[in-house]
């Protein structure tokens, strides 16, 4: 394993803390590691130097090939153009550059590695191509990446692709109900590249959450019974030894002693999200850092914006205030007058349209404040949005580059022949979510751009860790948590 090192501090530590149950290592893709995950984080917030920092202090590093920053072998940026003229043009071109890029961030966190611990790779399931891209990257990188791990939606051809280049496969899940699916209708048949379950609590997780329709995003559940529930499941198909890797709202794990060598869930790794936010490998901007320390809990929101259509957790900096400030200017309309929609208003005099009467009051408002420019959502409801909005909406719109497989912002579909037969309405309410992460991880402002984090997140401004301003190394935090710390 070449690992030997990191394990003697980390019983060192398991023994002398009397507090902490001891951390046993334990088998992830094929290999003896901590059970300490750092979670996957696009764009570019988890990469090769921040997961291969996590695999070389002998836990598992996981970097997101979500449209990741290339390089060359010579460790020169290759920046990403669009030369296309069309959506479908700049989308291809996305897919190439991601496709390099996933290339380049497995050789960063391999180096970085020297050979500890272990490299996972994630990326969104959600994005335009995504089977083409990872298939491209494992055909090239393989034999550098331990696993890979796939969120948002149903990724079923994830365990094929995986197989095939031999490499374990981790489908993250918010509920036994879901990896049940998955199981039944295709992982059944690749049983052996199986690495692990992520299971996420979607109340707490930074980034998208995997709140279903029948889940209130305003009343938690017990994390313990979900996950108690999904190792149920995975009992009933013989998946026992496969760990689950817990994710959301883990900080300290002196607080977590109860799922640690618990027969009833049976193996576990811990992953975190947020905390590894604050390390000195971590990519992101220091006034992103300085921020995270400064957070109140009331900071931390889950919204509904993502053109992705899944809620997600992030800082209620200025960026997300706007969405929530625009989303109440809209009012329902009708193109024909009726007995409830009797008022008739001219939209950017080139149309007439039918309001309530109750609602006319509101809009006047709105005109006097200079909301006079309007765009119409897929829902049936007229916007009222001032100048700049209008302006930065549409130009998001029109310089879409076609990153995810649907987008509920610009109306995008990467499918051809469905993209022909379905008009979709983009909906002003979203946001171009790959401009936004991708500026923010590029140094732009951190308060009129997402910045996803955890619920967590708070506790740095209260952790005495983080006492004047410390940031750690990822070794010194990896020595931190297995304190219990
Ligand atoms: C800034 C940020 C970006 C994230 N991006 C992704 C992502 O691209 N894909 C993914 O599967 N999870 C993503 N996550 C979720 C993490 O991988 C992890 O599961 C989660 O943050 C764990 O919960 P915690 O935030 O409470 O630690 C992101 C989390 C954060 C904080
Ligand atoms: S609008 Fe932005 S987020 Fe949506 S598909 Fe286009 S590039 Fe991606």
């Amino acid at each position: 394993m070449g690992c030997d090192f990191q394990y003697s501090w980390f019983c060192i530590i398991s023994q002398s803390s009397k507090k902490m149950k001891a951390i046993d290592t334990i088998s992830i893709s094929g290999r003896d590691v901590l059970p300490l995950v750092e979670g996957g984080k696009g764009i570019g917030v988890s990469d090769g130097q921040s997961s291969g920092a996590w695999a070389e202090s002998g836990g598992v590093g996981t970097f997101s090939a979500v449209f990741a920053d290339c390089y060359d072998d010579n460790g020169d940026l290759i920046p990403l153009k669009f030369y296309g003229k069309t959506m479908r043009e700049r989308s291809k071109e996305l897919m190439q550059h991601a496709i390099k890029a996933g290339i380049s961030q497995a050789k960063i966190a391999y180096h970085k590695a020297a050979g500890n611990g272990c490299i996972h790779m994630n990326i969104l399931w959600g994005l335009a191509n995504v089977e083409f891209i990872i298939t491209e990257i494992l055909k090239k990188a393989n034999n550098l990446i331990h696993g890979i791990v796939c969120g948002a939606g149903l990724p079923f051809k994830l365990a094929e692709i995986a197989a095939k280049y031999s490499v374990y496969y981790y489908p993250i899940v918010s509920s036994s109900r879901t990896f049940e699916i998955l199981w039944r209708r295709a992982y059944s048949r690749f049983p052996n590249w199986l690495g692990g379950v992520v299971f996420e609590d979607p109340w707490k997780a930074g980034g998208h959450v995997g709140l279903s329709s029948a889940e209130n995003p305003h009343i938690p559940e017990n994390p313990y019974e979900r996950v108690k529930s999904l190792r149920l499941v995975m009992r009933k198909y013989n998946l026992h030894h496969i760990p689950i890797i817990v994710a959301g709202g883990i900080w300290f794990l002196s607080q977590w002693q109860q799922w640690i060598n618990n027969e009833e869930l049976g193996p576990i790794a811990f992953q975190f999200g947020t905390r590894p936010l604050l390390t000195q490998e971590s990519p992101i901007s220091q006034e992103w850092k300085k921020r995270l320390l400064t957070l109140k809990k009331e900071d931390i929101v889950l919204n509904h914006f993502s053109p992705t259509g899944y809620y997600s957790m992030s800082i209620k900096n200025n960026f997300i205030k706007q969405l929530e400030k625009r989303e109440k200017r809209q009012i329902a309309y009708s193109l024909e007058m009726n007995d409830e929609f009797s008022t008739r208003i001219n939209v950017n005099n080139r149309r007439i349209i039918y309001i309530r009467t109750s609602d006319y009051y509101k809009t006047q408002e709105w005109l006097a404040c200079g909301f006079k420019k309007n765009l119409f959502t897929p829902d049936g409801a007229i916007m009222f949005l001032s100048d700049n909005e209008f302006n930065n909406i549409r130009t998001d719109m029109s310089n879409c580059v076609g990153c995810l497989a649907g987008c509920k912002f610009s109306g995008w579909i990467d499918d051809e022949e469905i993209a022909k037969s379905i008009k979709s309405i983009p909906d002003p309410r979203s946001y171009c979510i790959r401009k936004t992460l991708d500026d923010i991880i590029h140094g732009k402002s951190i308060d009129e751009n997402l910045m996803f984090a955890g619920s967590n997140a708070y506790l740095f401004a209260e952790d005495p860790f983080y006492a004047n301003n410390f940031i750690p190394t990822v070794k010194q935090l990896i020595e931190r948590i297995l304190t219990g710390k």
